[in-house]
């Protein structure tokens, strides 16, 4: 079988480069996508060192011509078969009164306009191949919040309902659309959010997010990578139109 493609965006970090290092250990060519283009390029070695194959570009999620030429890029290296929305971003003064209509539009425009920017270039090629997987990463915020999360937590929401319609309506393509809602997992996004909460990862031994998860420690991204890379795969075949939490027990607890 020829080798399966799979764009991985927000590859350059976090949970998207653990992701991009995953499915190139599946077998996957990956077209690892970030802002960051050195930083999608360096997994690309990477993956490249371990003896994959991958390719790094600078694609801003948010830029319909970015988006556009990120597939055109993926399908230049094969057959498209998966396409991984990772890339995300959260903000500082983030509640209805402080956030500014730029930082509200900068925020959904990268968070979910891109996940219909992208997968509008990509589902023709995923119909043409007779299917393939369209991932999408929530987070446990679209259920459960905490204070001063307004704009992140909506576009985090809106992901579980658009990953619910794209699973219907591209259902009879053979094309299955799984969401992942992460809980705290130890990323620079995690870190920089406790920071702006005014303590850091060390001073918190992450205790202030990691004692709440039913593990008692957060999660690891290569943990959460390991999610996404499976429901790429045909064993997760019946796993569409929903989101699943790969979060470590934290919304399973009330006190
Ligand atoms: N870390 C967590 O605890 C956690 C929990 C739940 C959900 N998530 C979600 O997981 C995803 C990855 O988060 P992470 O923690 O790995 O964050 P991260 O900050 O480590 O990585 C995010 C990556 O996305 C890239 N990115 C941001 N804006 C972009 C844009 N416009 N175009 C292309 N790339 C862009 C960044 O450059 C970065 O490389 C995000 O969608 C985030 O909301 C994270």
């Amino acid at each position: 079988m020829a080798q399966r493609v799979s764009i991985v965006t927000g590859a350059a970090s976090g949970i998207g480069r653990a992701t991009a290092l995953a499915l190139a250990a599946q077998g996957d060519q990956v077209l690892a996508a970030d802002l960051d283009g050195d930083g999608a390029a360096r997994v690309a070695e990477e993956i490249a060192a371990a003896g994959g194959s991958a390719a790094g570009r600078a694609v801003d999620v948010a830029d319909s011509d970015d988006c556009a030429r990120a597939v055109a890029d993926a399908a230049a290296l094969g057959q498209l078969g998966a396409l991984v929305h990772v890339a995300g971003m959260a903000v500082a003064d983030d509640t209805v009164e402080q956030l500014s209509d730029a930082a509200l539009e900068r925020l959904l425009a990268v968070n979910v306009g891109s996940v219909f920017r992208l997968s509008r270039h990509a589902i023709p090629l995923l119909r043409a191949a007779g299917g393939g997987v369209i991932v999408t990463t929530s987070s446990v915020h679209a259920y459960a919040s905490m204070p001063a999360n307004a704009a992140y937590a909506a576009s985090k929401g809106a992901l579980v309902a658009l990953t619910r319609q794209m699973a219907l309506d591209l259902a009879p393509d053979g094309i299955r659309v799984v969401g992942v809602a992460p809980g705290s997992v130890d990323t620079p996004m995690t870190r920089a959010a406790l920071e702006r909460m005014g303590t850091s990862a060390e001073e918190a031994g992450f205790d202030a997010s990691g004692s709440a998860t039913a593990i008692g420690r957060v999660a690891r991204p290569q943990e959460t990578a390991a999610v996404l890379a499976w429901l790429t795969t045909p064993a997760a075949s019946v796993v569409n139109g929903t989101t699943i939490a790969a979060d470590a027990g934290l919304l399973a607890r009330l006190v």
